[in-house]
């Protein structure tokens, strides 16, 4: 069926979501991008959210074989902020107006680490006076600790399910047991019952990943009524065994890296246009591909963004993917840039507002 069929009708069908995600020939990415855009304009206008995100320890329990703070990087120098500084961060995305704030670490499970972000989270209540959205993303856990957190003030928690089809999920992960897929998912369905607004999100171009895999991502998306969602291009990461798989099979070219941002922006719009009404962010690696990534994926149907406020000494050790933009920055520069870059394409941002996802809101007044 031609493109523009597929566009006009109203329920899209699994093969429909395939033929959209096939698409190649620039003029037709054009309309695809534009009708992602306009649904995202239908939904919310013209408004981007921002999500002002700390970083705040690189420390990590897990090995995934494509990112580089897996376990086994040696290289890589390891460090952890203090409550103060994260504190003093906070504060800072408060006054700002952002209105949101993510914190992101890597992976931990150990009684001291859930402590230190409960203190976290129920100082960064205190200090906004209950006024900023927080959101969570640090990764697998207990129930009890999830509902822990919860009751000190994370309401959003994103945990990437980096592809819903289990065999590839395996292909990029070590095979310890600690790596487990439906764990992954288990997890998703704990944070919906306690009541946060849940985001996942999978990476996009990795090696063996067809574009009915991709179909069947935003199927998932669907079936786990998520709410957000942080999805991107796989970016090589010079030190990690998937990266050095795919660079010796001649597999990162300019050509490679452009398909696997096009494929991105793909998803951005089919996945506005089926969903219609839930957050989704336009990611950083966008632009580690291309230098206007973000806008362009804030042109498909994106409306979220998250400029950096991890402390500057700390920005070159939390490297997951090789180009990550905006390291050498300050939070100010990020916040100021993004500004600009949202401006540039006609947005205007969603000051003050937490943003919270249409589709979570649907759902409570039901
Ligand atoms: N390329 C793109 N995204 C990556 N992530 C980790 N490593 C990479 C990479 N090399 C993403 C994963 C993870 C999130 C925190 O970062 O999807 O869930
Ligand atoms: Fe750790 Fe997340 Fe990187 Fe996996 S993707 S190694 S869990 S930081």
């Amino acid at each position: 069926m031609a493109m523009e069929k597929i566009l006009q009708k109203t329920q899209l069908t699994r093969d429909d979501l395939i033929a959209l995600l096939s698409v190649t020939e620039p003029a037709e990415l054009q309309k695809l991008y534009a009708a992602g855009y306009a649904q995202k304009l239908k939904v919310s206008g013209n408004f981007d959210y921002y999500r002002g995100l700390i970083e705040f320890s690189n420390r990590c329990i897990k090995n995934c074989l494509y990112c580089g703070i897996r376990r086994d990087n040696t290289e890589v120098q390891r460090f952890d902020t203090t409550l103060q500084d994260i504190l003093t961060q906070a504060r800072w995305i408060y006054e700002q107006n952002f209105g949101s704030i993510v914190l992101q670490s890597g992976e931990r499970q150990d009684p001291e680490f859930i402590t230190f972000v409960e203190t976290v989270l129920r100082e960064i209540k205190k200090l906004s006076h209950g006024e900023l959205g927080i959101t969570l993303c640090v990764g697998e856990e207990t129930e009890a600790t999830y509902r822990r957190w919860f009751e000190a003030g994370a309401h959003r928690y994103l945990l990437r399910i980096e592809s819903s089809k289990p065999e590839l999920y395996q292909t990029l992960h070590p095979q310890d047991g600690h790596h487990v897929w439906q764990v992954r998912k288990h997890c998703l369905e704990l944070l919906r019952q306690i009541g946060y607004q849940v985001g996942t999100g999978v990476m996009i171009g990795l090696p063996g990943q067809t574009v009915a895999d991709l179909a069947d991502d935003i199927l998932f998306y669907r079936d786990m009524d998520i709410d957000m969602i942080g999805m991107g291009p796989y970016v090589v990461h010079h030190n990690t065994p998937l990266g050095k798989q795919v660079v010796a099979a001649g597999l990162d070219s300019k050509e490679e890296q452009q398909r696997r941002l096009e494929l991105s922006l793909k998803m951005i719009a089919v996945t506005r246009l089926f969903l219609k009404d839930v957050n989704i962010a336009a990611t950083t690696a966008l632009q580690a591909l291309h230098p206007l990534g973000r806008e362009l994926g804030l042109k498909a149907g994106a409306n979220v963004l998250m400029p950096v406020a991890t402390l500057p000494e700390f920005r070159t050790s939390y490297l997951l993917y090789d180009n990550k933009p905006c390291v050498a920055d300050s939070a100010t520069k990020c916040r100021d840039c993004l500004d600009a870059r949202i401006a540039a394409i006609g947005d205007r941002v969603g000051y003050g507002a937490w943003g919270d996802s249409k589709h979570f809101y649907k759902k409570q007044e039901q």
